[in-house]
């Protein structure tokens, strides 16, 4: 069956983009889970002479056959060492490809993707505008909150709740404008942009400053250091609900359940609180001290609550009925997916305008219309629940080809 270049095309450049997203993810949260964990397990110095040479605390370890001796200089060594490795590529590419690749899923196929015609009716320019404008009004708030908010012994605790009830209204807002699966996709999106701004706008300039300033043989304002540390904090306890919500396309039932930005916030909140135990356990494991897990049950008790909460109602069994002729299902077809996957679109490289490609397909129309109600997508052909029973029966029948 042939299949339009175009298509190809696209097919190509999302397969290629979505690979280079996930390695450069993998580079970016891997360096970050490290030194969260180095960070957390450090000690104080156990010789008086590194403890006068400015080290703050250090760490051994072992990996790969040898001995690693971590030292750690909080505010300055003194000196700039001649080899000095940074950590910013690896957020940068990963928002460069991230980025591209939404724009390339989400962006050109507006109508598709991103609209909901039944949930809100506009145009495709109004909701890619708007779907932009998340990124960009979600950073200016939440900066807005670190500077002003930070201060004080409960700084921390206020930054953290305001940071929350913004992703709250962020989710409330983007679930109610746009397709389910852009929604939650979206609402990570806005929260790694700003993980990769705290890196780009605060975390990299402060260490220049830094370092131009033990270059210039002044004094380093600790301020830098400290900024620098916040951010930081706040991109490990945003990793796993941005993973959630770039993973949750896979998963039609939490973006298409009746309240998603709910299922959307509670799982998010629940990567949250599983990473804090983490973040805990490498201070913990430092001193000898038990491992705080209760973060991560009650994320746990979190995850399993809400999927006990959005399970599907029992499906009636079927009552006894005529068998299902191949022609009307063949109707269904051609009235409710030819449209995207037929002679003018095939997405997904799908097309079911002829019979053999339907039954060869069986599984995953069923897959994709009975099981998970992944298609039509965001039902965009109104396909209504008795046409999805008669595909199920058809299928349940052994897909018959007549
Ligand atoms: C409005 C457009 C549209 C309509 C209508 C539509 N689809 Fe799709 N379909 C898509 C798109 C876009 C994809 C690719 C989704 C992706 O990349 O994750 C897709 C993917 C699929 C897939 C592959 C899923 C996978 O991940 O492997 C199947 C199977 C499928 N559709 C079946 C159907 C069936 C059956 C119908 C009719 C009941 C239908 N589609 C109606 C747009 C549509």
């Amino acid at each position: 069956m042939e299949i339009s270049v175009d298509a190809y095309l696209l097919d190509s450049v999302n397969m290629l983009l979505r690979w280079a997203h996930i390695i450069t993810g993998i580079a970016w949260i891997g360096a970050s889970f490290y030194f969260v964990s180095l960070d957390n397990s450090l000690t104080p110095p156990k010789s008086p002479s590194d403890a006068d040479k400015g080290v703050g605390g250090e760490q051994w370890g072992v990996h790969g056959g040898g001995f690693y001796h971590h030292q750690k200089y909080p505010v300055s060594p003194g000196y700039v060492p001649e080899q000095l490795h940074w950590s910013m590529w690896e957020s940068y590419s990963t928002w460069l490809t991230g980025f591209a690749l939404f724009t390339v899923l989400y962006l050109f196929n507006a109508s598709t993707f991103l609209i909901d015609k039944t949930l809100f009716d506009w145009t495709p320019t109004a909701a890619i505008a708007t779907a932009l404008a998340f990124f960009v009004v979600f950073w200016v708030l939440y900066d807005l909150i670190c500077r002003t908010l930070g201060r004080g012994p409960k700084g921390d605790r206020v930054v953290g709740a305001c940071v929350f009830v913004l992703i709250v209204i962020a989710s409330w807002l983007s679930c109610h404008l746009f397709a389910g699966r852009a929604a939650f996709l979206l609402v990570g999106a806005m929260v790694a942009t700003t993980m990769s701004g705290n890196v780009f706008f605060w975390i990299i300039p402060g260490q220049r400053k830094c370092v131009a300033a033990i270059k210039a043989g002044q004094p380093v304002d600790p301020r830098h250091g400290q900024r620098g540390k916040q951010r930081s904090v706040h991109n490990t306890f945003f990793t796993l609900p941005v993973l959630f919500a770039m993973m949750s396309n896979h998963y039609g039932f939490t973006y298409g359940a009746q309240h998603n930005w709910v299922v959307l916030v509670a799982i998010m909140t629940a990567g949250a609180l599983i990473r804090l135990s983490f973040a805990l356990r490498h201070k913990a494991l430092a001193y000898g001290q038990p491992v705080p897990w209760h973060y991560a049950g009650l994320g746990t008790v979190l995850l399993i609550a809400t999927l006990w909460a959005i399970r599907p109602a029992p499906q009636p069994t079927s009552v006894a009925t005529a068998p299902v002729r191949f022609i009307d299902v063949q109707a269904v077809v051609a009235q409710r997916c030819v449209l995207c996957h037929g002679p003018t679109l095939q997405s997904k490289n799908l097309r079911f305008d002829a019979p053999e490609e339907i039954i060869k397909h069986a599984q995953a129309i069923y897959q994709q219309v009975v099981v998970l109600r992944n298609m039509p997508m965001n039902n965009a052909t109104h396909i209504s629940d008795e046409e999805r029973a008669l595909i199920k029966r058809w299928f349940e029948a052994g897909a018959p080809p007549k």
